[in-house]
């Protein structure tokens, strides 16, 4: 799989060129105020569930070269945030052990030596080793995209980690072309879900597993042409009716 860098970069030249997006609030503080080295974070001290987490004080972080501070506007919940609050996926060795792999929000600061693209204020996506539960991350401009102008930036804090494996998946990867079948298993996943409404939009058919009944309408409802229960369905073989033995 090409690394994360590779993957924003060419995910970020398919997404078009997409002109600087400003803040519409520009008066608003765009970084850290002077002498504020801390910021709020949601913190976990003791692995556990929801309710170990809470909201706490921690040191803002400072861009270092390269890096782009973000002032975080909205964060996306994936698997890995649970495993990692339950102690089952520590963070990389150096990186924030703060929750959160994917944000938006916008440009607060820039580190020495980042390109010249970048303006304070756009609004920005980005792909984090952690940190994205917090009210500032800072990350390697390579990792950070412009928001697309018909996405919120709410709904552009899910796309860098979930929307962008499954965008990998299925163009990088795959090269799924229109036309044809592409069987998601875990279709009810937050890749699988991503997966299934992009095979669409290639003109693709999606077919998924799933475990429960609920989880089969879920992967319906966001366009699976079937969806078999791996539980109780010999799917093998139902995919094979389904595509009439393709
Ligand atoms: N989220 C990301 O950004 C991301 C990035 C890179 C890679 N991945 C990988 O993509 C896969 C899906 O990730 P996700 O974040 O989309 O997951 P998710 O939303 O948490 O869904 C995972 C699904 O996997 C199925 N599953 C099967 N065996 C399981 C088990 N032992 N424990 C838990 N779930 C199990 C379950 O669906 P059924 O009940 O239908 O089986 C479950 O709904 C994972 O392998 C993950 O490591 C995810």
């Amino acid at each position: 799989m090409a690394d994360k860098g590779t993957l924003t970069k060419q995910v970020f030249t398919k997404i078009q060129d997409v002109p600087p997006q400003l803040s519409p609030k520009m008066s608003e503080q765009l970084g850290p105020a002077v002498g504020e080295t801390t910021m709020l974070a949601v913190c976990v001290d003791d692995p556990g569930g929801p309710e170990k987490l809470y909201l706490g004080r921690v040191s803002t972080p400072q861009p270092k070269a390269g890096e782009i501070l973000i002032k975080v506007h909205a964060t996306a919940l994936n698997r890995a945030d649970l495993l990692q609050r339950k102690g089952l996926y520590p963070a990389p060795p150096g990186e924030s052990d703060i929750l959160g792999l994917e944000a938006a929000g916008t440009v607060a600061a820039l580190g020495v030596g980042v390109s010249g693209q970048w303006v304070l204020g756009q609004q920005v996506m980005a792909l984090l080793s952690g940190g994205g539960y917090a009210e500032f991350v800072s990350v390697p401009e390579e990792l950070v995209m412009l928001i697309p102008p018909h996405l919120t930036i709410t709904q552009a804090a899910a796309i860098p980690e979930a929307w962008l494996t499954a965008f990998q998946l299925i163009h990088l990867i795959a090269k799924v072309q229109p036309g044809e079948t592409v069987l998601v298993h875990a279709g009810a996943s937050g890749v699988g879900t991503a997966a299934i409404q992009l095979l669409r939009l290639t003109q693709a058919t999606p077919v998924a597993t799933a475990g429960t009944t609920e989880k089969l309408q879920m992967t319906k409802s966001v366009g699976a042409a079937a969806a078999f229960n791996y539980e109780n369905e010999d799917f093998a073989e139902m995919v094979l009716e389904f595509t009439n033995g393709n």
